[in-house]
C-alpha cells in the first residue's frame, strides 16, 4: 500500500469527521466519544494546528484519508513553547500496518526542522493501553506521571492516563523568540537572561542528539555555547 503524508487543506474536513467518528466508536483510543466528533471540533483542532501548531495527514492514492495526527501550543504565553494534547488516529482498517509510525515520524522530523520553537511535545495515553505506551516510548515519549482518576468513562468507571513528554533535540530559544515576539531574543534582552537559558534536552533519548546537527556547534556545547547534560554516550555517537 503506497500512502503519502501530506498537509490538510479545507476540504479535508468532511473526511476527516468521518475518519474520527470510526475510531471513536472503536473506543479504548482518542479520550472522546463519537457525540462529540462535531464538525466544530475537527474544525477547531484544524484551525488551531494550522495557524501554530501541526497537522499532517496519511493518504492513500486515492486521496482518500486513512491517518491524522495533530497537536498546537496553547494560548497561555508560558506555554508557548509546547505542543500539547497530542492527537494520532489511523482509520480501524488499516491499523498495525505502519501508518501511525510513519506519520509520527515525520511529524517529529517537521517539529525538529521546522519548529524548532517548540521545546516539548505532550500527550495522554491510556495506563492500559500497553501497546500504545510503547510505541510512543519507542518514539522518545518519556512517562511524566499517571493522572489519577482523570478520566471517567461512559460506563463511570474512572481510568488514569499516564502524561508523556518528548523533548526538541533541534530548540532554539532564538527561534522561539521570533515566532513569540517577532524578532530574535538578542535584541530584547540581556546577555544574562540569555545565559540563564537551560537547555530544553531533558529525558531525551540517545538518539535524537544526534539527529539534530544543527543544534550544536560542537559536541556537547549548545549554540549559545552552554554545556549540555549529555550522557557521554551520546557525545561518542
Ligand atoms: C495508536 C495508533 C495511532 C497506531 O497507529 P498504527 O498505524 O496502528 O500503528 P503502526 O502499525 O504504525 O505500529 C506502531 C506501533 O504501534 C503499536 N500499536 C499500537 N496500537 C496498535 C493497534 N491498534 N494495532 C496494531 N499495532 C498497534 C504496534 O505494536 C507497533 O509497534 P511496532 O512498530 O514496534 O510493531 C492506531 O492504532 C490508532 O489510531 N488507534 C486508535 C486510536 C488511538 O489509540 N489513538 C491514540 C490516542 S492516545
Amino acid at each position: 500500500m503506497r500512502i503519502q503524508i501530506v498537509s490538510p487543506d479545507k476540504q479535508d474536513l468532511q473526511k476527516l469527521q468521518t475518519l474520527y467518528k470510526l475510531v471513536a466508536i472503536q473506543g479504548n483510543g482518542i479520550i472522546r466519544n463519537e457525540k462529540e466528533i462535531t464538525q466544530d471540533y475537527i474544525k477547531g483542532f484544524m484551525e488551531k494546528s494550522l495557524k501554530d501548531g501541526l497537522m499532517l495527514l496519511a493518504k492513500k492514492e486515492d486521496s482518500s484519508i486513512i491517518g491524522e495526527i495533530h497537536a498546537y501550543p496553547s494560548d497561555i504565553f508560558a506555554f508557548r513553547h509546547i505542543l500539547s494534547d497530542l492527537t494520532i488516529v489511523v482509520h480501524p482498517d488499516y491499523q498495525g500496518r505502519g501508518v501511525g509510525r510513519k506519520l509520527f515520524g515525520q511529524f517529529l522530523n517537521a517539529v525538529k526542522e521546522h519548529h524548532r520553537h517548540i521545546c516539548r511535545i505532550e500527550l495522554y495515553v491510556r495506563a492500559h493501553n500497553h501497546k500504545v505506551h510503547a510505541f510512543y516510548k519507542s518514539l522518545g515519549f518519556a512517562d511524566e506521571g499517571h493522572h489519577e482518576n482523570k478520566i471517567l468513562t461512559g460506563e463511570l468507571t474512572f481510568e488514569t492516563p499516564i502524561h508523556m513528554a518528548w523533548f526538541n533535540p533541534c530548540f532554539d530559544l532564538h527561534k522561539w523568540s521570533k515566532q513569540n515576539f517577532g524578532h530574535s531574543e538578542k535584541k530584547i534582552t540581556s546577555k544574562k537572561r540569555l545565559t540563564n537559558h537551560k537547555p530544553c534536552f531533558r529525558n531525551q533519548p540517545f538518539n535524537s542528539f544526534a539527529s539534530c546537527a544543527r543544534t550544536t556547534t560542537r559536541p556537547g556545547l549548545t549554540r549559545t555555547g552552554h554545556a549540555m547534560k549529555v550522557p557521554k554516550k551520546t557525545i561518542t555517537t
